[in-house]
């Protein structure tokens, strides 16, 4: 084995396991399907069951949303009023923009600078809704999405939040008793996330938003959380869809902007992306490997310019040639290339030789 190719062989791995290494939780995020915790159907009672009143419900009965101040848009107000109709025994609390700031104010004070410090007011809004469950405890409910059914059933649960297809979880209806140890996590690593990632909507997405929640579930869970410590998931089915399903959607997101639709084009399209990936990082190594293979050849010109004098006092074939030198360390796939062009004759007799 040549000792030049197997240098650059191992730096190259060493730099692709630094990469992976870095991104491996959302890579190991794209194969992840949360069927270690999802909510079977089966274990959920059918809407207006006797079996609802038999599991002890541990999450406390309030219903969280938020808005920027009370006056909710005309388009969500039905969504907003079917939950409360449905649950005129939970206690519901609309954070406000004031509210929310209010409450970290007292109850986190520590929080208050990144708080404050967010660029976007999805931040904001995304970032409250962690802090009421893991201090109240509760449903979190967007204001989009509206009750199909009481969502006694999941009181059950510890703590649970919803799958998203292609993957992760999202934020956009989540449970959890009071001080439950995911969202404490959650609350903690906040401050850790807050980044900026040129993109507003990547920034929203991984310092607050789903992918940011996700990225922490899934880091969660490889722990191997107890019984009591499990977020449960509730799958796709089960969210809205069917007349047992827990919710109904009324408008799609609203904060979405253009690099949003971007994105979106590229999660349905991401198979493409990834072999788009795959050869840009063929070409782009491919390319490193060519350069290394020049930069040697040169480092054996120059060289040789230095020895020229002894190995015209004893020219051997065999001794110190520049080109023999090079070959030696070059990788075979280079060779012919790089001699092509200003040593034809040294190619041939290469090829010539190749057999000892
Ligand atoms: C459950 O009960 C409510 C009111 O008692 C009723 O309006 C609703 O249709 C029932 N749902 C089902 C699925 O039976
Ligand atoms: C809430 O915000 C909307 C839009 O910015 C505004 O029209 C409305 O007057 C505000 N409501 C209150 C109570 O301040």
């Amino acid at each position: 084995m040549q000792r030049g190719l197997f240098v650059f062989l191992l730096i190259n791995l060493f730099i692709l396991i630094l990469l992976v290494r870095n991104v491996s939780t959302l890579l190991s995020l794209l194969v992840e399907d949360a069927a270690a915790d999802a909510i079977h159907r089966a274990e959920l009672p059918s809407p207006n069951s006797s079996l609802i009143e038999q599991h002890p419900q541990i999450i406390p009965k309030i219903i969280h949303q938020t808005y920027k101040n009370e006056t909710i848009p005309e388009v969500w107000v039905n969504a907003q009023q079917s939950c409360i109709d449905l649950h005129p025994d939970y206690e519901y609390i609309l954070w406000t923009d004031e509210t929310s700031r209010e409450f970290i104010t007292a109850k986190y004070p520590w929080f208050l600078e990144t708080f404050d410090g967010y660029k976007y007011p999805i931040q904001r809004a995304d970032s409250i809704r962690y802090f009421v469950l893991a201090h109240y405890g509760g449903i979190y409910i967007d204001l989009d999405d509206g009750c199909n059914r009481r969502l006694d059933p999941l009181l059950t649960y510890p703590a649970w939040a919803r799958r998203t297809v292609p993957t992760g979880i999202s934020n956009d209806a989540m449970g959890s008793v009071p001080q439950h140890p995911f969202f404490l996590r959650v609350i903690e690593l906040l401050q850790q996330y807050d980044r900026h990632w040129l993109l507003p909507y990547i920034t929203v997405m991984y310092s607050t938003g789903p992918l940011f929640l996700s990225v922490i579930w899934k880091e969660y869970i490889q722990d191997y959380p107890s019984e009591m410590s499990r977020v449960r998931i509730l799958m796709p089915d089960e969210y809205k869809k069917y007349s047992w399903s827990f919710f109904t959607h009324h408008t799609g997101n609203s904060w979405h902007g253009k690099d949003a639709h971007f994105i979106f084009w590229m999660g349905q399209h991401w198979m493409f992306l990834t072999f788009c990936g795959f050869l840009l990082a063929a070409v782009v190594g491919f390319c490193l490997f060519w350069t290394y293979g020049r930069i040697l050849l040169l480092g054996a010109q120059y060289r040789y310019r230095y020895s020229k004098v002894s190995s015209i006092i004893s020219p051997s074939r065999f001794s110190s040639s520049p080109s023999r030198r090079a070959r030696r360390i070059m990788p075979i796939l280079l060779r012919r290339v790089s001699f092509k062009r200003d040593e034809a004759t040294e190619t041939s007799f290469e090829l010539g030789l190749r057999d000892d």
